[in-house]
């Protein structure tokens, strides 16, 4: 893809699932890509997979809920790479439980990490892209942000939450030449998923059954719409929400 080789880029998430798939992929096409995760032993997994390729990458324990660790982690991406110039918002986190039977730590804990973890991600990472003039963000929300999915009504607002959040950020920072776009998963076999394959063991199945290309998402259906929108060939695409999830959802 155009406008990827020799970027850099900042990735949350990237211990696992499709925040793994997703640097792997980046770093494919020649990006710095500096991963921000809380499990290290994951992300050093990560690196792994990418060496021999042509880019380079760059590992962070990083818990995203803290915006000063964010801070602190992009000023030694940024002295050890250069200026950010991508960012691609993977990192996430729920359980399955109804919401009626939720308390207060656990709306903490999901808000913390599909919510503020953005929000913390935005104010430090895309505020330096403002002020210079570039930047490409790609936001992974989930369909559970567009039609609702039982068992997850506190994550269901925070993604709608960063697919509203996204487009206003678009708006705002068009000026600046930044521009930000949301992909939304469907169900997708990642250790994410796992959980509430363990808490319900027939949802895999059935989910399956209810997806018009009849399986379930797996971590390589991602990089591609990502890596997609952050190039130079998505430069005209901007305050947009993509499914990736079968035909499972169809808007
Ligand atoms: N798997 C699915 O079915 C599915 C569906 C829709 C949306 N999504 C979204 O896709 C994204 C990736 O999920 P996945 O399925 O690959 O999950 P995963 O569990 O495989 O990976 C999530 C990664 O986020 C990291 N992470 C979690 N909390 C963090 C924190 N506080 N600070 C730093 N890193 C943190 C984890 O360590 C892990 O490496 C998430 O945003 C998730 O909400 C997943």
């Amino acid at each position: 893809m155009r406008g990827l080789a020799g970027r850099r880029a900042i990735l949350t998430g990237g211990a696992s699932g499709i925040g793994r798939a997703t640097a792997v992929r980046l770093v494919e096409e020649g990006c710095t890509v500096g991963i921000f995760d809380q499990n290290f032993a994951g992300t050093e997994e990560t690196a792994a997979l990418c060496r021999g390729k042509p880019g380079r990458v760059l590992i962070y324990k990083v818990d995203i809920t803290d915006r000063d660790a964010v801070a602190t982690a992009t000023d030694v991406f940024e002295h050890d790479a250069g200026p950010v110039e991508l960012l691609a918002n993977v990192a996430g986190w729920d359980r399955p439980i109804p919401f009626l039977d939720t308390d207060r730590a656990f709306w903490d804990k999901v808000i913390g990490i599909n919510l503020y973890g953005p929000l913390n991600l935005h104010h430090v990472v895309v505020k330096r892209m403002a002020d210079r003039g570039f930047g490409r963000v790609v936001t992974v929300s989930s369909d559970a942000g567009r039609v609702g999915s039982s068992g997850e009504a506190v994550y269901s607002a925070c993604k709608g939450g960063v697919i509203a959040f996204t487009k206003t950020m678009a708006r705002e920072l068009a000026r600046n030449n930044v521009t930000l776009n949301v992909v939304c998963p469907g169900p997708t076999d990642t250790p994410l998923f796992g959980g509430f394959v363990t808490d319900m063991p027939k949802l895999a199945e059935s989910l399956a059954r209810a997806i018009p290309l009849r399986r379930l998402g797996v971590p390589d259906d991602y990089p591609g719409i990502i890596a997609f929108l952050l190039s130079d060939d998505a430069s005209y695409i901007t305050g947009q929400t993509i499914s990736v999830s079968g035909g499972l959802t169809m808007q």
